[in-house]
C-alpha cells in the first residue's frame, strides 16, 4: 500500500473501507491504527495447529499478527521457551482462561459454590439435593464420576495387616477391592479435600533434608537387603504428607512454557518427566564411569558394572522380588511382553491351549500372544469388564480350564486406569496351576509394588513411566522360570562359552541379555527408582488418589463431557470425551493453553471399542501435579463447552 499526499482537496481512497478526507492527514494516529488492523485481518488467521476457533472471550481477530504457517507441527509440536510468545502468537494471550471466573454450566450442575475454578460438586449429593425448577430445566446433567470410597482403595495398601499372607477363599462375591485401606482419612468433600491437598503443598521443607518429612525417623524405605528372603513390604509406614511444590523443583521441565504458557504435564500414562537425579546420574556416568561391561578388564568396566547392577538390585527391591537375578533388563514394557512370549511361551504354548487376557490391554500384552496363538495354534480367551472399566472375577473364573496355560493382564489399564484385582486373579490363576503375567507400565509408578507378596509369576515395566529413563525395563519372573526358560536372543555377553558346535550360556538374568545393553538408561532407572523411594511410594499412592478423585468430580461438572473408564478403582488416568469436538481438537486446544494431554486410541483399542469410542482425550497424573493445574485444565473445558453449549 501507497500513501500519497493529497492532491487537489480530493478525498484518498486508501482501500475500500478506509478513505481519508483531505481536511485529515494519513498520518493521524486513528487513521494508521485503522489501516494497521485492515492489513492485519486481510491475512489468514488460524490458530497455530491450523484449527480455527474463537473461544468466546477472544479478542476480534484483527489483533492477529501473522501466523507462521504451521509452527506447531515445525517445531516438533513445542514452541521453545526462548521464543518470544507475544511476538510468535499474541492470541495466545486473548485465550487466557481466568480460573476464577464463573461459568453457567457449573451453576446448572450444582449449588456448591466454585472453588479455583474447577466446579467441585458431590456428584451424589450436592446435584440430587439441588432444586432444578428453580434454574429451569437444563440439559441433561452429564455422566457423573461414581463417588469412591475414600477408605476402599486397595492399591493403598501400606496399612496392609499382612498383604504377605497367601490369598485363599477368593470371594468373588465381595466386589473387586482389596480390604487393605487407610481407614484414618475420610474426605467429606470436594472443597475440603482440596484444602487438606493444599496444606500438604504447603507444608515448608526444614532445611536440613529439603523434605521436612525425611527427618522423621518412621519413614523408611521398608525394605530389607535385596539379598535377604523376608522382604518387609511397605505395610507399617506411616503416611508422610508431600511437598509437592518443592518436589515440582527435582523436575526442570516443569518449568518449561509451552505457547507461553507454564507447562501443565498431563500425559503421564505416556511417559513421565525426569528429576534432576536422574538427568544428573546419567550425566555422572558418561563422565566418570562409561564403559561396556565386563567387569574384570579395567577400572572404568568395574564402576560400569557396579553401577548397571547397582541399579538391578534398586530394580528388584522397588518391587519387592526376592533377588536382583530375577531381574532381566530389556528396553521396556514392550520387549519384556515379548521376551515371554517368544521364550516361555513358546516352550510351554501349544495347538489347543490357552492364553487369557483381559478386555483392558494395552496393545503390548495382545499382540505378541497374539502372534504366538498363530504360531501355535493356541487360543486367545478374553477375560470381560464391567461398564465402568472393571475386570468381572466371575466371568474370568469361567474362562479357566486344563486348556489354559497363562493370564497376562495389566494392573493398571492405560486407557481408562482401572487398577484391576490382580491379587484375586492370580489367586484364583494358582488354584487352576495356571501361570500369571502382570502388565506393571502403568502401575509401578502409581502404588506399591511386591511382586513376592503379590505371588506374581512374571512382572513387566517400563523405565520412562517411572520417572527414568526411555529404552530401559525390567522382567521379573520368578527363579524356576527364569531358569528353564530358554534363550530367545543369541550374542555376546550372554554365553560362558562358544565353539562353532556348542554353546553355553550364562545362568539367568544374563542368559537373557544378549548384546551390549542400554547400560547407562539402567543406571538411570536405578536413580529414578530411589528417588521415587526417597519420596515413598505409599506417600505417592496416597496423595495422586486424592488428586484423582479431585480431578474426576472436577471433571464431572464440564457438561457434555463423558468419562471413559468410571471403575471405583482408578489411578492417574482421566479419560474422556467431549460432545461437540474431536479430541484432537480438544488436544490442541489444550495445548495452547500449555496443557499436554494425549489424544487417539491409547494403543488400547479393543477396549475403547467396548465403551463405544474410537478415541479419547486422556489426561494422566503424576505426584507433581497440582489441583490449581486440574483446575486449568476444567476452565478450559468449560470455555469449550460455552462455545457450544447445549445440546439439542
Ligand atoms: N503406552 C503409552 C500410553 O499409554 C505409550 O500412552
Amino acid at each position: 500500500m501507497t500513501i500519497q499526499q493529497p492532491i487537489n482537496n480530493q478525498a484518498i481512497h486508501l482501500t475500500d473501507d478506509v478513505v481519508v478526507p483531505t481536511n485529515q492527514s494519513v498520518f493521524d494516529e486513528s487513521i494508521l491504527n485503522q489501516l494497521a488492523a485492515e492489513f492485519f485481518s486481510a491475512q489468514t488467521v488460524q490458530s497455530p495447529q491450523g484449527f480455527n476457533f474463537d473461544l468466546p472471550n477472544q479478542a476480534p481477530s484483527i489483533t492477529h499478527h501473522p501466523q507462521p504457517k504451521d509452527p506447531f507441527l515445525a517445531l516438533a509440536g513445542r514452541i521453545p521457551a526462548v521464543a518470544k510468545q507475544s511476538q510468535i502468537n499474541p492470541s495466545v494471550n486473548q485465550q487466557y482462561v481466568d480460573p476464577t471466573a464463573d461459568h453457567p454450566e457449573r451453576r446448572i450442575i450444582s449449588s456448591a459454590p466454585i472453588v479455583g475454578g474447577a466446579k467441585t460438586p458431590d456428584p451424589l449429593g450436592a446435584i440430587q439435593d439441588l432444586n432444578l425448577s428453580l434454574l429451569g430445566q437444563p440439559e441433561a446433567i452429564p455422566n457423573q464420576v461414581p463417588r469412591p470410597d475414600p477408605s476402599s482403595f486397595y492399591f493403598l495398601d501400606f496399612q496392609a495387616p499382612n498383604p504377605t499372607a497367601p490369598v485363599a477363599n477368593v470371594d468373588l462375591n465381595e466386589n473387586l477391592r482389596n480390604p487393605y485401606a487407610y481407614d484414618d482419612f475420610h474426605v467429606v468433600d470436594d472443597h475440603q479435600l482440596k484444602s487438606v491437598l493444599k496444606d500438604r503443598n504447603d507444608k515448608p521443607a526444614t532445611p536440613e533434608s529439603g523434605f521436612y518429612f525425611l527427618n522423621q525417623p518412621e519413614v523408611n524405605s521398608g525394605y530389607t537387603s535385596v539379598k535377604d528372603d523376608a522382604q518387609i513390604p511397605l505395610t507399617q509406614q506411616a503416611y508422610q504428607p508431600l511437598d509437592i511444590l518443592r518436589i515440582r523443583q527435582d523436575f526442570p521441565i516443569l518449568q518449561e512454557r509451552v505457547n507461553g504458557k507454564p507447562l501443565v504435564w498431563f500425559d503421564n500414562a505416556a511417559t513421565t518427566h525426569k528429576p534432576l537425579a536422574v538427568i544428573e546420574r546419567i550425566c555422572q556416568f558418561y563422565k566418570h564411569e562409561n564403559s561396556n561391561i565386563h567387569r574384570a578388564a579395567h577400572e572404568l568396566a568395574a564402576r560400569a558394572s557396579d553401577a548397571y547392577e547397582h541399579a538391578r538390585d534398586v530394580v528388584a527391591r522397588f518391587i519387592g522380588a526376592k533377588s536382583s537375578n530375577n531381574i532381566v533388563f530389556v528396553r521396556g514394557t514392550t520387549e519384556g511382553i515379548n521376551l515371554i512370549a517368544k521364550s516361555w511361551g513358546k516352550q510351554n504354548i501349544q495347538a489347543g491351549d490357552e492364553i487369557i487376557v483381559s478386555h483392558l490391554e494395552h496393545h503390548a500384552n495382545i499382540v505378541p500372544w497374539y502372534q504366538l496363538t498363530q504360531e501355535t495354534g493356541a487360543k486367545l480367551r478374553v477375560i470381560p469388564v464391567d461398564d465402568t472399566g472393571q475386570i468381572r472375577l466371575d466371568e474370568f473364573a469361567k474362562l479357566l480350564n486344563p486348556r489354559t496355560k497363562l493370564v497376562s493382564v495389566t494392573q493398571v489399564s492405560n486407557a481408562l486406569g482401572t487398577v484391576t484385582p490382580t491379587a484375586e486373579i492370580i489367586a484364583l490363576a494358582h488354584a487352576a496351576g495356571v501361570r500369571v503375567l502382570i502388565d506393571g507400565a502403568q502401575s509401578v509408578s502409581h502404588m506399591p509394588t511386591n511382586v513376592t507378596a503379590l505371588d506374581a509369576d512374571f512382572f513387566v515395566f517400563s523405565g520412562h513411566k517411572v520417572f527414568g529413563p526411555t529404552g530401559i525395563g525390567a522382567v521379573y519372573a520368578k527363579s524356576e522360570l527364569l531358569d528353564s526358560m530358554p534363550v530367545w536372543e543369541g550374542g555376546g555377553n550372554m554365553i560362558q562359552d562358544v565353539t562353532f558346535e556348542h554353546v553355553i550360556y550364562q545362568p539367568a538374568p544374563n542368559k537373557f541379555e544378549a548384546g551390549t545393553g542400554n547400560i547407562a538408561d539402567a543406571v538411570g532407572l536405578g536413580a529414578a527408582l530411589e528417588y521415587v523411594e526417597s519420596l515413598g511410594i505409599h506417600n505417592i499412592a496416597r496423595y495422586e488418589h486424592d488428586l484423582l478423585h479431585y480431578g474426576q468430580n472436577a471433571l464431572a461438572s464440564v457438561s457434555g463431557l463423558r468419562p471413559i473408564g468410571t471403575a471405583q478403582d482408578k489411578a492417574s488416568v482421566m479419560s474422556f470425551v467431549l460432545e461437540g469436538y474431536e479430541t484432537e481438537q480438544v488436544g490442541k486446544i489444550l495445548n495452547q493453553h500449555g496443557i499436554a494431554v494425549r489424544t487417539g486410541h491409547h494403543c488400547a483399542q479393543p477396549i475403547l471399542r467396548r465403551f463405544g469410542v474410537e478415541k479419547t482425550v486422556r489426561p494422566s497424573l503424576a505426584f507433581y501435579n497440582t489441583t490449581e493445574e486440574i483446575d486449568l485444565l476444567v476452565s478450559v473445558l468449560h470455555q469449550l463447552r460455552r462455545a457450544k453449549p447445549y445440546r439439542s
